[in-house]
C-alpha cells in the first residue's frame, strides 16, 4: 500500500473513532461497576447535582479517549504504544459506563465535547511527538489529576446516589493504577509548575461542562 493511502487509511481509523467517541456508541467490554447497586429514588436537586458531576466525569473520559489515541499515535516503542492502548481500553469502558449512567439520570453528555476531544487529540499528538518518556510522564500527571478529582466528586455526590458512586470509585482506582504504570514504564515525573498549569486547564473543562 503507497504512504498516501496508508495516511488516508488511518485518517478514516481516526475519524470513526472520534464519531463513535462522540455519538455515544461506544461498548464497555466489563459491566458497570454501578450495575449491581440498586437504582434510589433522587430528588430532583439530587438528580441535577448527579448528573452535572457525571456530565464533567464523561467528558474527562472523552478526553481521556482522545488522549491516549493521539499519544499511541505517535508512540515510538512498540510496546509503549501497547500500554497505551491497552489503558484506553480501560477508558473505554469509563467512558461508557459515564454515558449510561447520565443517560439513567435523564440527561446527556456536554455539547462541548467536540471541543474537547478536538483539543484532547492534538495535545495527546503533541506531548507523544516530545517522546516516550515525556508522554508517559503526561499520563501520570493526568492520571493524578484526574484521581483527585474523583476523589473530590466522591464527596459531592448525593450519598444517596450509589451507582453513580460506584462508577467514580472504580473509576479513581482505575486512573490511579494507569499513574503508577505510567511511572514504571518509565514516565517522567512532571515538575510542580506544570502540574499546577494542567490543573488550571482541566477547572476550565469541569466548570464548563457541569452545566452545558
Ligand atoms: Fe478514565
Ligand atoms: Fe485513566
Amino acid at each position: 500500500m503507497s504512504a498516501s493511502a496508508d495516511g488516508i487509511d488511518r485518517a478514516i481509523l481516526v475519524l470513526d473513532r472520534a464519531l463513535r467517541t462522540l455519538t455515544g456508541t461506544v461498548q464497555s467490554e466489563r459491566p458497570s461497576p454501578g450495575s449491581d447497586v440498586p437504582e434510589t429514588l433522587l430528588d430532583a436537586g439530587q438528580k441535577q447535582r448527579s448528573a452535572g458531576l457525571m456530565r464533567v466525569n464523561h467528558t474527562g473520559e472523552i478526553c481521556a479517549q482522545a488522549l491516549y489515541e493521539g499519544q499511541a499515535m505517535v508512540a515510538r516503542e512498540p510496546s509503549v504504544r501497547a500500554w497505551l492502548e491497552n489503558a484506553a481500553r480501560e477508558e473505554t469502558d469509563h467512558l461508557a459506563w459515564c454515558d449510561t449512567r447520565l443517560k439513567e439520570l435523564g440527561s446527556s453528555p456536554s455539547i462541548l465535547n467536540p471541543l474537547f476531544y478536538a483539543a484532547s487529540l492534538g495535545l495527546g499528538v503533541m506531548t507523544g511527538i516530545l517522546g516516550d518518556r515525556i508522554s508517559l510522564g503526561f499520563v501520570e500527571a493526568t492520571e493524578d489529576q484526574v484521581g483527585e478529582h474523583l476523589k473530590d466528586h466522591l464527596g459531592k455526590l448525593p450519598a444517596e446516589d450509589g451507582r453513580s458512586r460506584a462508577i467514580v470509585s472504580a473509576m479513581r482506582d482505575e486512573e490511579l493504577a494507569h499513574g503508577e504504570g505510567a511511572l514504571a514504564k518509565g514516565g517522567e515525573s512532571f515538575p510542580v509548575p506544570v502540574r499546577r498549569f494542567m490543573r488550571l486547564l482541566s477547572k476550565m473543562m469541569t466548570t464548563s461542562t457541569y452545566r452545558i
